[in-house]
């Protein structure tokens, strides 16, 4: 378990008073977070072939640098197929015939796993086929509201992208004190990634490192070699 929120520049102690005071996390429901749930639930799709990603955009990388902000507040408007396809494929896309990704890889051993929870249901992303293929059907992002300490913008957001590790499989190779290292800075590729793109499509979203590890993976019903590691919320901002 490891309820910590890491802000820009913080310290250990301001790091604590993050936590307890909810400093920079987003508002949570007692604090009077407004929340707004679509009135019809879509029936899950089993399985979405993702349309191909746009390779070329129209926002420079100089300007979605520049307007990347955290994002904590949604409308209601779900996420489109085409820029959920964006998002997965920024994050772990397949660039390369050999199957390396948009994020670098330690020893390209690629131990993150993406799975995404939208009102319809909870998806895995599997970049080989550039697919989310149906893991549980209905609504968990109110059980990841409750295992992220009441963040609201889990609540809100249309989409809330949840990166897991397969830790062993880096592990194998650079030990256990190295590995897992190596499998938090890939996560951290793979959510600036997403962060960025999200500005590129005119989206928001805020990465969450906040969270209860086992309620999180328990929510979520994530086989148990599958551990979160960070769940980013996106959405058209409010
Ligand atoms: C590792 C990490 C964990 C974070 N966890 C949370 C979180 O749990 N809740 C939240 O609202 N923001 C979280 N943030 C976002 C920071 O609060 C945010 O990046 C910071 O305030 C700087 O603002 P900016 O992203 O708009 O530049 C996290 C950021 C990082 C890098």
């Amino acid at each position: 378990m490891s309820v910590m929120h890491i802000g820009v520049g913080m310290s250990a102690g301001l790091l604590l008073l993050g936590t307890v005071t909810g400093v920079g996390l987003c508002q949570n429901a007692r604090q009077g977070g407004e929340v707004k749930t679509s009135p019809v639930q879509e029936k899950a799709k089993p399985r979405i072939t993702l349309p191909p990603p746009d390779r070329t955009g129209r926002v420079t990388l100089e300007q979605a640098l520049a307007r990347r902000r955290s994002v904590r507040e949604f409308a209601v408007q779900a996420l489109s197929e085409r820029e959920l396809s964006q998002l997965l494929w920024a994050a772990q896309g397949i660039t390369h015939p050999d199957g390396r990704r948009t994020a670098p890889s330690a020893g390209a051993l690629y131990p993150l796993e993406l799975y995404v929870a939208t009102a319809s249901g909870f998806y895995h992303y599997d970049p080989h086929e550039h697919r989310l293929d149906l893991h549980s059907e209905g609504d968990l992002r109110p059980a990841l509201y409750r295992a992220s300490s009441e963040q609201d913008c889990i609540r809100q957001a249309p989409a809330v992208f949840v990166i897991t590790a397969v830790y062993e499989r880096t592990e194998g190779e650079y030990g256990r004190e190295r590995g897992p290292r190596y499998v938090h800075l890939e996560a951290g590729h793979a959510a600036q990634n997403m962060l960025l793109q999200a500005v590129t499509l005119g989206l928001g979203g805020v990465p969450v490192g906040a969270f209860h590890d086992d309620q999180v993976q328990k929510a979520l019903s994530l086989p148990r070699d599958r551990q979160p590691v960070y769940l980013i919320p996106i959405g058209h901002p409010r």
